[in-house]
């Protein structure tokens, strides 16, 4: 099973990226797929459409373009829910502490990351973000021992 993941702008700028990393890998999760890109504005369309028609639509595409982004392919199994645990909360300001958004967010708009929230979601957001030779399968070392 796999997930997509993005560092969001917010992230990035406030020099988070190794702190959330560090989240997944400490977790047991592998890492297929990793860069930082620039959204353009046809990928962040395609990712956010469901929320298209929302008060926050716009203010979010534009978000998302505005600055570096890490994306990121997590694999494993029941990494979507895992992930999604690991996340918190959509808003930082309820999200448990002890989560990503909980310890780093107090915000809706700049809640550090996106995960996908369910098989579907991952199934349409991965290729948006990463072609089929981008994301590499290895095995972990320490596989055996969990
Ligand atoms: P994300 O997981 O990237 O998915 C959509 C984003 O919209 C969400 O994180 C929030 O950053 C942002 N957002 C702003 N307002 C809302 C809202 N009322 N409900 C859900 N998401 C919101």
């Amino acid at each position: 099973m796999q997930t997509l993941v993005l560092i969001k702008p917010d992230g990035v700028l406030r020099l988070k990226i190794g702190d959330i990393i560090s989240r997944f890998e400490n977790k047991g999760i592998r890492i297929a797929g990793l860069k930082m890109i620039s959204v353009s504005k046809e990928m962040a369309e395609r990712h956010y459409a469901v929320h298209k028609g929302k008060p926050f639509y716009e203010s979010l595409i534009k978000y998302i373009m505005s600055g570096p982004v890490v994306a990121m392919v997590l694999d494993g199994k029941d990494v979507i829910d895992i992930t999604r645990k690991l996340v918190g909360a959509t808003n930082g300001a309820k999200a448990e502490p002890g989560t990503i958004r909980g310890d780093f967010s107090s915000s809706i708009d700049f809640n550090l990351i996106h995960a996908s929230d369910s098989i579907d979601s991952a199934n349409y957001e991965i290729p948006i973000f990463f072609k089929e030779s981008e994301i590499i399968n290895y095995e972990r070392v320490d596989k055996s021992w969990l």
